[in-house]
């Protein structure tokens, strides 16, 4: 089946557009080592630039650390209350509940509705799973103690407090920014009268590698270097690592000192590399870019994330194809924009899931993505219609984990965590995208070994899944000293 030329050419223009090319992955390299300077930097105030936020983490697990701990977790779809019992040999065992978010209380008039809605779920938690516990009164020294993790942008002032800079992804809660995260969430368990204290604030990546930091070891073997990255890309994406003190010259200098005279040497960063590039230096841009940042609700803000994680990549795909139908390319059966499918005229209703089928499909005809298709979008295709998805579907896949190579090679080369004879790096991943989505590792490698990191360092690196990252590692930062 051959597609129709001028079709196949204006796509072809569209995949050149979406190419991440050996020099800018360079470029981008360079830039992200230059931001995250610029980020560790108290003179830097711009806005716009690489957040790279001190956590007040200050150890990395071993693997020891033994105890029974609450964790709650708002990432971007799912709020998750766990009970987290850590044996003190790199295992643990971990009971949790998932909840939905409700969708009207991502955009909720007040911070309230949302935080009262956690409390409860976690006072339902502690009734069903730690009852006994929870029925006694308790002074605050005896209550439960939980790790929150919070996967936004957050202005942290210590382990337990910190302000939310900004909502990613779906939500957007006005009241809530500039709030100290730890005491919504306090006030509202207080006022349930629920039993547990908020113990340490972490971001989902945090709690990613403190999680692979403490199961690496495991099982034999299963450990191949210091885990140096937690990183997620999922429905958002950022990273974390542990920096030099020294280097983290926005840390006031007496507080260094005193850290330092506790014998510590380093701190997490969470860099919210999301909002790598937002001046739009290096990263490619094409007009489908520009139309979602402007529908987006954080216009200006997490420019990379907008090219790389599961929230936006189907979107991306929606864009292109409303555009091909605008200019007379496909779906010429419809009359007009208006008699389109519902659901392809309706942003963010394409998931990253259904690319995810359709990249890989090789069934006659690509039917396993005529099937996806109607039933995600209700979209009848044409076979030559679903070749030209495909090719962009990979296309889109292709650019998301490329990109996603930039900031590990960054903190690779930054840190120069591969110098040294036969040194190994272990970086902890999680999320729908790394877990699910076929060849993504993959293809972030292969672009890993097209930077200044190269093939021989690109083998050192064990790229490796931290199932429940989040929820285990905010339990291990409640440990933290
Ligand atoms: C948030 C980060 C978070 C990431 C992954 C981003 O949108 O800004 O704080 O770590 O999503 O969940």
């Amino acid at each position: 089946m051959s597609v129709n030329a001028k079709l196949q050419s204006r796509v072809d223009g569209i995949i050149n557009e979406l190419t991440v090319s050996q020099e800018i992955l360079n470029k981008g390299v360079d830039f992200f080592i230059k931001s995250a300077e610029k980020g560790l930097d108290n003179k830097d105030n711009d806005p716009y630039g690489l957040p790279m936020i001190p956590t007040y983490v200050t150890s990395i697990p071993t693997g020891k650390e033994r105890g029974v701990l609450l964790a709650a977790d708002l990432g971007g779809t799912n709020f998750r209350v766990c009970s987290v019992s850590l044996n003190g040999d790199h295992t643990f065992i971990i009971k949790q509940e998932k909840n939905p978010i409700p969708v009207d209380l991502m955009s909720a008039n007040s911070a309230d509705e949302l935080f009262e809605y956690l409390a409860k779920k976690i006072g339902q938690f502690v009734n069903t799973h730690h009852g006994d516990q929870a029925s006694e009164s308790k002074s605050d020294d005896n209550k439960l103690k939980l790790g929150f993790t919070f996967s936004f942008p957050v202005d942290q002032t210590s382990l337990d407090s910190g302000t939310l800079i900004r909502w990613t992804k779906g939500f957007n809660i006005e009241d809530c920014v500039g709030k100290d995260i730890v005491q919504l969430l306090q006030s509202h368990l207080d006022l349930l009268k629920i039993p547990v204290s908020v113990a340490a604030l972490a971001n989902d990546t945090v709690g990613t590698l403190l999680s692979r930091a403490y199961s690496a070891g495991a099982v034999a073997g299963d450990k191949q270097g210091d885990t140096l990255v937690g990183a997620i890309f999922g429905t958002g994406t950022n990273g974390a690592y542990p920096e030099l003190i020294d280097n983290i010259k926005k840390l006031p200098k007496n507080y260094v000192d005193e850290l330092k005279s506790k014998g510590k040497t380093h701190m997490v960063i969470n860099t919210e590399w999301g909002s790598f590039d937002n001046h739009l230096e290096v990263l490619p841009t094409t007009k489908y870019d520009v139309e979602i940042d402007k529908i987006s609700a954080n216009p200006g803000y997490h420019m990379f994330e907008k090219r790389v994680s599961g929230m936006f990549l189907g979107e991306i795909l929606r864009h292109i194809l409303v555009d091909l139908y605008r200019e007379g390319l496909i779906l010429q059966q419809y009359r007009s924009y208006e008699n389109l499918p519902h659901r392809l005229r309706t942003p963010w209703e394409l998931s990253s899931e259904i690319l995810s089928y359709i990249e890989i499909d090789d069934s006659t005809a690509l039917k396993a993505s005529e099937l996806a298709l109607l039933n995600a979008l209700r979209l009848p295709t044409t076979h030559e219609e679903r070749i030209i998805i495909q090719q962009l579907t990979i296309a889109i896949a292709k650019r998301a984990a490329y990109l996603g190579a930039i900031p590990f090679a960054g903190l690779l080369l930054k840190t120069k965590a591969l110098e040294g004879h036969n040194k190994e790096v272990d970086i902890g991943v999680d999320g729908s995208l790394v877990e699910f989505y076929p060849g993504f590792r993959a293809m972030l490698r292969d672009a890993l070994s097209m930077t200044k990191v190269g093939n021989q360092g690109e083998r050192r690196v064990h790229i490796n899944i931290a199932k429940d990252g989040s929820g285990v590692g905010a339990a291990l930062c409640t440990l933290s000293d």
